[in-house]
């Protein structure tokens, strides 16, 4: 617009003229993309189309997405309107970074809030024959839906539309009563499970990492990457209490790769990108002058992907260009352990279990076909498991002889491997759905049954008796990720990661 009040200063008419003076692709942005995808990218109808929320798609996909458009969605096709190299100019364009990091205030987030329900008319009971603790949520991103499905029957009890691109996993309420979700573009929504209705939404970042929620359900925390924040929720409506403009000690700003709970703490802890600090943010009311306020320990490294001890005393973070895990004593704020790692484990989904009499955690690697397992006295290295690919997910539960780990990427990635947790061999490598992805295990309350996603569009979760390790039922699903068993994730079940 600038240019244009200029342009007609000087006596130059001609308003296309302007709009060549912005460089090609934003010009062609303004005329075609931001009714949808909102003014300055920031994400309307359509997603946000920064970098940072496109990292999932590769450019050559997105250049297809512009000229083909998505069917099923709104997504129109552009083909027949630009050129290739109009449409080359976009992709460029909507994978530049903003010139400065998009702001997101606390008055943007109070006015985002949507109320779809009035929560206190709605029934204090499930309205539907199930049992509430041994519930799944699954997370189907094939056409952002969630299904609630019944623990005990494996039947679906419903399916519910979720926001574009759900982040992160879903967390519940101490109750298991609601289920919250993040969404890559910063949308949080509130799920009532017994009503099987999404009660209200804000949005809290334009580009969100994940959300926790506090031991007594009272709040909710969310970790953005734009801008950089943390935003502590009232979880009764999610209406924001704080926003924290993340920067460390010296005012340098940091994005935030994740937020935690840690429940005997009573605290938040937030992994930072950017910056040498991790924070820990007490949430408890001690009744003392400042809400929320920030512990910060000073890391030696960058740490952004954390597992914590069951107790959660010590975090281990890896970082990511150095291949050691470091091990940090929360209560003392002090690095007290290197733990010499190979390759690019997956702290976040390690798990724990109790072998010959120790403690060990297991993690698998983003890189190499390995599971590392780990002594948390020692902190050391006791076994490396060779596995088919680098892995992503990991669970296990207190009741299950075994851990089932994935080979997430290469060419095995439709394989998964059951572990011996006493003997730390595979004992088993199935394949549910030769050349498509098998990922992410989530048990059941009781541990008998294992859970696994074919992680495709003709996708489905398979069900599993978690003993004879026999296949018992498949359930067409459209790109099931994750999948989350309320008793253990609300009951912090050491076998699934948090
Ligand atoms: C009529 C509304 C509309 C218009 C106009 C529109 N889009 Fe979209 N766009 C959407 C919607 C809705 C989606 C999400 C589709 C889905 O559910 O996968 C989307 C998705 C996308 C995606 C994929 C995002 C992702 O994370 O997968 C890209 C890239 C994109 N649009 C770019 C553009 C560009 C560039 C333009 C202008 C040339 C444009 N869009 C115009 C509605 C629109």
């Amino acid at each position: 617009m600038k240019a244009f009040v200029l342009i007609a200063a000087l006596g130059l008419p001609s308003a296309a003229f302007a709009v060549d003076k912005l460089s090609g692709g934003e010009a062609l942005y303004q005329k075609h993309c931001q009714d949808c995808h909102g003014v300055d990218r920031l994400g309307a109808m359509g997603p946000a189309l920064f970098p940072e929320n496109l990292s999932r798609l590769r450019k050559n996909k997105a250049a297809k997405v512009i000229a083909n458009g998505r069917i099923a969605t709104q997504m129109p096709s552009f083909k027949a309107t630009l050129s290739s190299q109009q449409i080359d100019s976009l992709v460029d364009y909507v994978y530049t970074p903003a010139k400065t990091v998009p702001s997101w205030t606390i008055e943007d987030i109070v006015a985002s809030r949507i109320e779809h329900f009035d929560q206190s008319k709605l029934p204090n009971e499930p309205q539907f024959d199930a049992d509430p603790m041994n519930l799944f949520i699954v997370v189907e991103l094939g056409d952002h839906s969630a299904t609630l499905l019944n623990g005990d029957t494996f039947e679906p009890i419903t399916r519910f539309k979720t926001r574009f691109a759900l982040h992160g996993g879903p967390k519940y309420s101490p109750d298991g009563r609601f289920v919250y979700f993040a969404s890559r573009d910063g949308w949080i929504s509130k799920y009532d499970i017994y009503n099987m209705k999404t009660v209200v939404e804000v949005r809290a970042g334009i580009n969100t990492r994940n959300l926790a929620i506090s031991s007594d359900g009272k709040y909710a925390i969310v970790g953005n990457y734009l801008p950089h924040s943390a935003v502590i929720l009232d979880t009764t409506d999610l209406s924001p209490i704080k926003l924290i403009a993340v920067a460390d000690k010296n005012g340098k700003t940091s994005r935030v790769s994740a937020v935690y709970n840690a429940p005997p703490r009573t605290s938040f802890i937030v992994a930072l990108k950017d910056v040498k600090e991790v924070w820990e943010i007490p949430y408890s009311d001690n009744g003392g002058e400042e809400r929320f306020p920030i512990k910060r320990i000073t890391t030696e490294d960058f740490l952004d992907d954390f597992f914590f001890d069951p107790q959660y005393i010590n975090l281990i973070g890896a970082s990511r260009d150095n291949k050691n895990g470091q091990v940090i004593n929360l209560d003392i704020g002090k690095k007290i352990a290197t733990v010499p790692m190979n390759g690019m484990p997956h702290l976040g989904s390690g798990i724990t279990w109790d072998y010959q009499g120790k403690q060990v955690f297991a993690t698998p690697d983003i890189k190499d076909g390995r599971v590392t397992i780990i002594d948390m006295e020692s902190w050391k290295v006791i076994k490396e498991i060779k596995t088919d690919g680098p892995g992503f997910f990991m669970r296990s539960h207190s009741n299950s002889p075994y851990a089932w780990v994935d080979v997430f990427f290469g060419p095995h990635k439709d394989r998964v491997h059951i572990i011996d947790k006493a003997t730390l061999e595979i004992v088993k490598t199935i394949t549910p759905a030769p050349g498509k992805t098998a990922a992410h295990v989530e048990f059941t309350k009781d541990g008998k049954y294992a859970l696994l996603s074919i992680w495709d569009n003709d996708g489905a979760v398979v069900v599993y008796d978690a003993m004879t390790l026999k296949e018992i039922k498949r359930i067409p699903m459209n790109k099931p990720s994750g999948k989350y068993n309320v008793y253990n994730k609300t009951k912090y079940e050491r076998g699934t990661s948090h």
